[in-house]
């Protein structure tokens, strides 16, 4: 299913408080569409920091995170996945009462029970396909980010309707809402995270390795792949006219290459790789590791960082950036 404007009534959030625990990415894009949407009571819940002074010079009234949990009948939950745990069991939950929804915008954290709402409490998602300053540009423009929704607990029996109106406040009705679950929302996040872009970064790796055996200089096959942002704008008319769609705006002799090529390409092997990711995420060993690993300090992500960051292709990179002034536009 998928809902549009006309299957969303905001009149179910009147005389409702709702809280945005953490006015970072998400936080504040949803935030300010909601408050142009005519929703009129909403506060912020914000440790002291430099998103909570962003609230108060947009308006907001704020609070600490406890504070604002316990004022609210609707709680957004928009800090990040690693932190929410703890915050949800320290300074939200003592603050919630029966009936009051608690709104997600990805699965993670209920997927892998670490976060069990009471069963009191209306447990809901709204999950934008779609980073937070994107959902405030599109929302100016008229326009909205879509959204995944789904209802894990409907204590009150309206739990639907509360993410639909929700979807509606923050733009999301505009463009399509599709229903899903908390699950399901948490694999296709993170295969596409795990699944499609390691193979994509290596494609564009692997590419640049054999074409500077071939003598090419690193500039060049940058500025090709993805520096001159052609990559870019393909994927971004194939997000309006479709794979086949975009084949059009390259040459005769470009389409021939790409499909004759595509098709003889064997994809089981990439296929066998995904279904391993997927079984990582399916069994939690996945989530389990991450765990491990932010209790330890975060030794593997600082040593990915320094690892990738130490490749000849990505110090090039970042000298083909300087070099023509890219990151000034
Ligand atoms: P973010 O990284 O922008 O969050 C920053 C906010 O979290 C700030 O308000 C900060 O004060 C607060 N915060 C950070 N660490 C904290 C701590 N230790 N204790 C208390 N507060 C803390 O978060 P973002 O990216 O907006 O994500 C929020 C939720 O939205 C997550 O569930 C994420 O999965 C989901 N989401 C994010 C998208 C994105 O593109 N960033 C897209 C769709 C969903």
């Amino acid at each position: 299913t998928i809902f549009y404007e006309d299957d969303a009534d905001m009149s179910i959030l009147n005389e409702k408080t709702i809280a945005i625990i953490g006015y970072g990415n998400q936080g504040r894009a949803q935030a300010l569409n909601m408050q142009d949407s005519g929703v009129e009571d909403i506060i912020v819940g914000n440790r002291s920091d430099d998103s909570r002074k962003q609230a108060r010079e947009d308006g907001f009234e704020d609070y600490d995170i406890a504070e604002a949990a316990e004022r609210a009948d609707i709680i957004f939950l928009l800090i990040p996945d690693e932190v929410a745990p703890g915050i949800y069991q320290e300074e939200i939950e003592p603050g919630l009462e029966a009936g009051n929804t608690v709104n997600f915008a990805s699965g993670y954290n209920i997927t892998y029970d670490f976060i069990e709402p009471t069963a009191d409490l209306d447990t809901i998602m709204v999950a934008p396909r779609m980073i937070g300053d994107l959902v405030r540009e599109l929302y100016e423009e008229g326009d909205g980010a879509p959204s995944m929704i789904a209802v894990n607990q409907d204590y009150s029996g309206n739990a639907q309707e509360t993410a639909l109106a929700l979807s509606k406040a923050i733009g999301s009705t505009r463009s399509g809402v599709i229903e899903g679950t908390f699950e399901m929302e948490t694999k296709i996040d993170l295969l596409t995270e795990q699944a499609l872009i390691p193979l994509f970064f290596n494609a564009i790796a692997a590419k640049y390795e054999i074409e500077r055996e071939a003598g090419i200089p690193g500039e060049v096959i940058l500025l090709e792949q993805y520096l001159s942002q052609e990559m870019a704008h393909i994927f971004e008319v194939m997000g309006t006219d479709g794979f086949i769609g975009q084949l059009p705006l390259h040459s005769q002799t470009s389409q021939y290459g790409q499909m004759s090529r595509a098709e003889a390409y064997n994809r089981e092997e990439m296929k066998s790789y995904m279904r391993e990711r997927l079984r990582e995420i399916e069994t939690g060993s996945f989530a389990r590791e991450w765990t491990n690993e932010q209790q330890a300090g975060y030794p593997m992500l600082n040593r990915l960082y320094k690892e990738f960051g130490d490749t000849e292709m990505i110090q090039k990179e970042q000298e083909t950036i300087e070099k023509l002034g890219l990151g000034d536009e």
